[in-house]
Order: C-alpha cells, then structure tokens, then sequence
C-alpha cells in the first residue's frame, strides 16, 4: 500500500478553500479512493469553544487562542476515534480544510510568528501535510464573497486583517519553504479551474 496522502487547504477567509476541500474529495472518491474530509477549528470540544471566540462571544488573550488552536490540532491528529492519523493509519486520504498554517497566518499576524511556529513544531512532527494548498486572493474579493455568503462574519474577517493575515500567509510560507511543500494557487479563476489544477498537481506529487 503507497502512503496515504494528508493534504491541507490554506487560504483567507472567502478564498474558496471549504469549496475546494470538498470539490477534492468528490474527486477522490469519484476515483475509488477512500477519504476522510475534516476540518480546523474541528467541531469538537476544544474547537467549539474556539468557535466561541471566532463568534466574539468570549473574549480571550491571543496567547491563549494560539494555544487553544494547538490544543484542537494535537486532538484531531491523535484521538483515537476521530483523529487524523486513524484515518491514514487504514490507508485513508485525509483532506483538512486549515491546519498549522492558518495558526501562522491568523494568530501569527496578531503575536510573534516564530512564537506561534514553535508551538505547533509537535503538531509538525506528529503530523506533516503531504501537500499544503494555499489558494491566494485579493482579500477585496474575499471579502466580496464573505458578504454574499450567508451567516454571522466572525472577528477576522474585516478588510485590514484579510490584509494582514494574506500578508503573514506569504511571509510564513517563505520562512517555511525548506520543510513546508506548499503549493500557491490563483484563487481569482472558476471554482473548477481551481479543482482542477489541484487535482493536476496532485496526480504530479504522486508520480514524484
Ligand atoms: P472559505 O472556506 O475560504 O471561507 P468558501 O469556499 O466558503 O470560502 O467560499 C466563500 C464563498 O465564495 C461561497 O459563497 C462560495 O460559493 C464562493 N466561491 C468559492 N469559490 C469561488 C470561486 N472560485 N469563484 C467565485 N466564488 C467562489
Ligand atoms: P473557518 O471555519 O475555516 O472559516 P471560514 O469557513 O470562514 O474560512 O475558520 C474559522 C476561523 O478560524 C477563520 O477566520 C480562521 C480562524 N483560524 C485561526 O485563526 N487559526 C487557526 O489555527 C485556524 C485553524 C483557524
């Protein structure tokens, strides 16, 4: 049995990414390979009370939400029932929609980077993306479709922090080209424009 894959979609709020994430396991198992679909912040304990902050409704120190953020990942790669590395351990994909490198971009833009680099280097060693897509955008247009799309904005999302945290993306990425295989996407194309590069460029990682 080839190694399962573990392949991670980045990107501001309204990039597209939850769109692409599910766009690439309708690919997969429309090709018979079994794939887990999850997601960061997960909808589990630690997560919802992320999800508490995001909604504003519990105000926390950045610190404690960089860290609250380890604490939901190092769950969703380890627990037993639900984690991550069940799923690859019997063979399976797994496709996250955000993992560390949201941690970089969002708390990274707000508190030092190497900070919230170094936190996560367990979360790095127990479990590496084999692939890490980040789908760049205008955080104009971002914000566009943050709009349209229906539900409450959460903290993040305003104009000048899509700014800030699409500039840390960038300044993370570099910083982490030598250990991070991290693929940058156009966001401005057609949602199947995009699949389907993503889905070219992992046909290629597959035959490297
Ligand atoms: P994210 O998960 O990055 O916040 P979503 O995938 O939820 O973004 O997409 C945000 C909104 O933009 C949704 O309403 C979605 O239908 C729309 N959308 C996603 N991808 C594209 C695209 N390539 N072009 C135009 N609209 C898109
Ligand atoms: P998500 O549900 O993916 O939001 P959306 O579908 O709107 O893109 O993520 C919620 C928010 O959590 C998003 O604003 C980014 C933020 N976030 C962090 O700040 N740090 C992290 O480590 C993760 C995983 C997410």
């Amino acid at each position: 049995m080839t190694k399962p894959l573990f392949i991670a979609l980045e990107g501001i709020d309204g990039s597209g990414k939850s769109t692409q994430a599910k766009l690439l396991y309708e690919n997969c198992i429309a090709t018979s390979v079994s794939t887990h679909l999850t997601c960061e912040p997960t909808y589990h304990a630690i997560g919802k009370n992320i999800r508490q902050i995001l909604m504003g409704e519990w105000q926390a120190d950045i610190r404690t939400v960089a860290a609250l953020f380890v604490a939901d990942r190092i769950d969703h790669i380890v627990h037993p029932e639900y984690g991550m590395q069940k799923y690859l351990s019997v063979g399976e994909w797994v496709i996250s929609d955000r993992y560390y490198f949201s941690s970089y971009a969002y708390q990274g833009a707000h508190c030092d980077l190497d900070w919230v680099i170094d936190i996560n280097k367990i979360c790095a060693e127990l479990l590496a993306p084999t692939c890490t897509f980040y789908i760049d955008i205008e955080p104009e247009l971002a914000l566009e479709r943050i709009k349209k799309r229906k539900g409450n904005r959460e903290i993040y999302e305003s104009l000048e922090n899509l700014k800030l945290v699409r500039k840390t993306y960038q300044l993370a990425i570099d910083k982490l080209k030598k250990t991070e295989h991290v693929k940058i996407i156009n966001g401005n194309q057609s949602e199947q424009a995009i699949a389907a590069e993503i889905w070219t460029q992992l046909q290629l990682l597959m035959k490297s």
